[in-house]
């Protein structure tokens, strides 16, 4: 595929299941964002976390990763407790909080029906990914939201999945980057206590430290 550059438009055509959906809520929904959610966080950040696909009553609706969706409300308030925030997070766009060294995007850009993306649509979505992670000339940490965020980074990353094992805590070396896999900080896994506050905490606490001593 030519290089897409890393922002979909936000009539993306590339995947015509997510297109569909997106039509169908703009009809329904005509405030909310419905489009390919751009990545939130400078460019020239060290830190890269890499999420699942926007959530259809919050980053779909409010066009900003993990904002107003249930697992924004413990990924932000962990990174404002290891420095990677500032401000207080109030699950809107406007509410001037901001992300330090650090940056979000997520490995589908569009919102899919019952938050499951196709392999396909995965695939096609690291068109967006790949370049999103060359444009960051001071990256050195990429964190992974889950298995399929963790793979699609593996493979936008040109490496082997045996070379970096998903796993919750788990860290690999690719390249010049050392990528921290998570399991995501969904509901589903917050309340069945499959993630619990602390084992999170652990991941950007490791984070600090490999970039703190780096
Ligand atoms: N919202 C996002 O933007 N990404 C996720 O992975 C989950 C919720």
């Amino acid at each position: 595929m030519p290089d897409a550059g890393s922002k979909p438009s936000r009539d993306c055509p590339l995947c015509p299941r997510l297109v569909a959906f997106r039509e169908k809520w703009r009809t329904r929904e005509p405030a909310w964002f419905n489009a390919p959610v751009p990545s939130f966080g400078n460019a020239d950040a060290r830190l890269l976390i890499v999420g699942l696909a926007p959530g259809l009553q919050g980053a779909n609706r409010t066009g900003r990763p993990f904002t107003g969706d249930y697992a924004g409300d413990l990924l932000y308030a962990t990174l404002k407790e290891y420095g990677f925030a500032r401000g207080d997070y109030q699950k809107r766009t406007d509410d001037g909080f901001t992300l330090v060294d650090c940056r979000i995007t997520n490995a589908v850009r569009c919102v899919p029906p019952e938050n499951k993306p196709t392999t396909s649509e995965i695939h096609t979505c690291r068109a967006f990914l790949t370049p999103t992670i060359a444009e960051m000339k001071k990256l050195r940490a990429i964190v992974t939201l889950g298995r399929i965020a963790h793979e699609s980074t593996v493979q936008a990353l040109a490496a082997k999945r045996s070379s970096a094992a998903f796993g919750h805590g788990r860290k690999a070396a690719i390249g010049s980057f050392t990528v921290f896999s998570s399991y995501h900080c969904s509901r589903y896994n917050t309340n069945t206590r499959r993630l619990t506050a602390d084992m999170f905490r652990a991941v950007f606490a490791d984070v600090r430290t490999e970039l703190d001593d780096a």
